[in-house]
């Protein structure tokens, strides 16, 4: 049974288990280690053997084949598993929780009452979701404790999420289904339009290497700018688009082929899927 009483909890002395050593597991345990956090306060289960010796080559943390010895004597255990399979997991490794262990979902779509309907009553619960640029500490997360969730807790899931990047805590689970379109889903709309951006510098005479450099740099420094001087993106665009010069060439097409409507699309349709995996099953 876990001793260790709420006031004690902090990111220097939690032992925290993985359910799933996947790709944003991952990139977790690179943020917590990175932030300090020793080694063998850390481990995960993963049923994939490369998996495990990824993790444990890696970050040199304990890995274990199995969620239930994994979850034993830990003080936080990371949902990290697909949303389909969270059910079946938080099952099997809910008799073994002590009953002040913080369980922090990660899973796309699976909502506080889902997840509670799986644990013991009262137990430490957390929504959180990350996205995957929390690899290079740049992550943005939005997390949203359960209301029976000790301010403890609370505080121990936001120093987890603050170690791989920047955190925004919500309180309406509604906005979930669209922070997961927009910030958990964004990263791959942003590495399509630098592709695009690349195929255009090809298309324009330069070479390959060349154009990929500057796609990401140009995203990279243009999200820098809108951060750094908290300008609206249209002021920053009007800034740069001088009357009939080239800026403004480039933006018309862009316009005319509905690109913004596109990209509000996309962050619709990937909010409409998050709402359907979080809708309960129909047997
Ligand atoms: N990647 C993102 O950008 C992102 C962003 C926000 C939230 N999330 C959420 O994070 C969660 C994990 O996503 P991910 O991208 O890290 O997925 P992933 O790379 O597929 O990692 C999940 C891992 O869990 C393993 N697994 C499957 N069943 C398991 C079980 N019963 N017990 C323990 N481990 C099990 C999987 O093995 P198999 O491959 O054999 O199934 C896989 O290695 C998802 O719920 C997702 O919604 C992901």
């Amino acid at each position: 049974m876990n001793t260790i009483p709420h006031t004690a909890l902090s990111l220097d002395n939690a032992i925290i288990a993985f359910l799933g050593g996947g790709a944003m597991a991952g990139a977790m345990i690179q943020g917590l280690t990175r932030a300090g956090v020793q080694a063998d306060h850390l481990r995960a289960a993963d049923p994939v053997e490369s998996q495990r010796r990824l993790l444990a080559d890696r970050h040199g943390i304990p890995v274990f084949t199995s969620n239930t010895e994994a979850v034993q004597g830990a003080q936080v255990v990371v949902v990290a598993v697909k949303p389909g399979v969270v059910a079946g997991v938080l099952d099997a490794v809910a008799p073994l929780l002590a009953a002040d262990t913080l369980v922090l979902s990660i899973a796309a779509g699976i909502t506080l009452a889902t997840l509670a309907s799986h644990l013991p009553a009262g137990q430490p619960l957390a929504r959180v979701m990350p996205n995957t640029p929390a690899l290079v500490g740049a992550g943005i997360s939005a997390l949203l404790p359960a209301p029976q969730t000790p301010t403890p807790h609370r505080l121990l899931a936001r120093r987890i999420m603050e170690s791989v990047g920047l955190v925004e805590e919500i309180d309406h689970e509604a906005l979930m289904d669209g922070v997961t379109a927009l910030s958990g889903s964004g990263p791959a709309y942003v590495y399509l339009i630098a592709e695009a951006l690349s195929d255009g510098g090809v298309a324009s005479g330069l070479p390959r290497p060349l154009a990929d450099r500057l796609a990401v740099r140009t995203l990279l420094g243009a999200a820098k700018l809108m951060e750094e001087t908290g300008l609206h993106p249209g002021v920053l665009k009007n800034q740069v688009t001088s009357p009939g010069g080239t800026t403004i060439a480039g933006l018309e097409p862009l316009e005319r082929n509905g690109v913004r409507g596109a990209l509000m699309a996309a962050v619709l349709a990937a909010c409409q899927r998050s709402r359907e995996l979080g809708a309960p099953r129909q047997s």
